[in-house]
C-alpha cells in the first residue's frame, strides 16, 4: 500500500457521518512517553512478564508497583501534544458519532480534551482490587472493603479486556465510516482485530503511523508519518 494524501484522508472524513479512532502508545510519544515495542521501547528494557502479568504481580507486588509509579510520574510530568488536540477537535467536530478507542493508559487524551474515550486496556492511574475490583485513585495498598491486595488498573498480559468496554468499542468499530488507527503496533489482541471489524462492516481504514505494521497491507489509506504531524494536517484539510 502506496502512502496516501492527507487531503484524500480529509475528504473522506469530511463525507463520512460516524468516526471511530483506535490509538495506540505511538500517540504519547512525542509527549515524551516511551512505547513498548519500538527499539528503544518498554519491552525492550523492561520484562513484560515480570511487571505486566498476575503471574509477575504475585512473585513480587513491591516491583510491579515501583514500575507503575515510575511510569505514573512520567506520564503526569509530560503534556498532551499537537496528536491528542486533533482527536479531541475531530471529536467536537463529530459530536456524539465520534468515538476515540485508546489502548492507552495515560489518560493523555483526556487532559488534550477528548471525552468519549474508551480505555480498552485501563488507566495507570487508577489501582484496582485483585479480589473485588474496587477501583480507587489513590495508593492505598489494602482494599477497604475485602482487605486484598490492590493492583494497577490496567490489563495485563494473559488477561480479559474490561467486557462492557470493548463491547462499546466493537459497536463503534462495526458502525462507523472511518476508522483511524493511530500509532498502534496493531499486534496486541483483540484491539488489534478492531481495525478488521470495521473494514468488514464497510469502513474505510487510514493508518497514521511512522512504519510498517502488520496492519498497513490491509487498510486504504496509509499515512507515514507521526500522529502530532499528520494529525492537525488532516483536520486542517477538512472543510
Ligand atoms: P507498541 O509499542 O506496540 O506500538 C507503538 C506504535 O507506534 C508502533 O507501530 C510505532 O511505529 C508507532 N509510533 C511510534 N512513534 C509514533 C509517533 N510519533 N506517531 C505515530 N506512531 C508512532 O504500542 P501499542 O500498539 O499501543 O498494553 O501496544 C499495545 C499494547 O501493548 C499497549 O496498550 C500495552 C502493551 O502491552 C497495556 O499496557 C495493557
Amino acid at each position: 500500500m502506496s502512502t496516501s494524501s492527507i487531503q484524500a484522508v480529509a475528504n473522506a472524513l469530511d463525507a463520512s457521518a460516524r468516526v471511530c479512532v483506535l490509538t495506540g502508545a505511538g500517540v504519547s510519544a512525542e509527549s515524551g512517553v516511551a512505547t513498548f515495542r519500538d527499539p528503544d521501547g518498554l519491552w525492550a528494557r523492561f520484562s513484560p512478564y515480570e511487571l505486566a502479568s498476575m503471574d509477575g504481580f504475585l512473585a513480587n507486588p513491591e516491583r510491579v508497583r515501583d514500575w507503575y509509579n515510575y511510569r505514573r510520574a512520567i506520564i503526569n510530568s509530560v503534556e498532551p501534544n499537537a496528536g491528542h488536540a486533533a482527536l479531541a477537535t475531530l471529536e467536537r467536530m463529530f459530536g456524539e458519532n465520534f468515538t476515540l478507542v485508546t489502548q492507552n493508559v495515560d489518560r493523555l487524551h483526556q487532559r488534550a480534551g477528548s471525552v468519549r474515550v474508551l480505555e480498552v486496556h485501563g488507566s495507570i492511574h487508577d489501582n484496582r482490587c485483585n479480589n473485588c475490583d474496587h477501583v480507587r485513585s489513590d495508593d492505598e495498598l489494602v482494599c477497604p472493603n475485602c482487605s486484598s491486595a490492590m493492583r494497577p488498573n490496567v490489563v495485563w498480559f494473559g488477561e480479559d479486556l474490561p467486557q462492557d468496554v470493548f463491547a462499546a468499542a466493537e459497536g463503534a468499530a462495526r458502525t462507523c465510516d472511518v476508522m483511524l488507527v493511530v500509532g498502534t503496533s496493531a499486534d496486541v489482541w483483540p484491539a488489534a482485530g478492531l481495525p478488521m471489524t470495521a473494514k468488514m462492516a464497510g469502513a474505510q481504514i487510514v493508518e497514521i503511523n511512522p512504519n510498517h505494521t502488520s496492519l498497513t497491507q490491509h487498510v486504504h489509506y496509509v499515512l507515514a508519518g507521526t500522529s502530532a504531524v499528520i494529525l492537525p494536517q488532516i483536520i486542517e484539510a477538512m472543510t
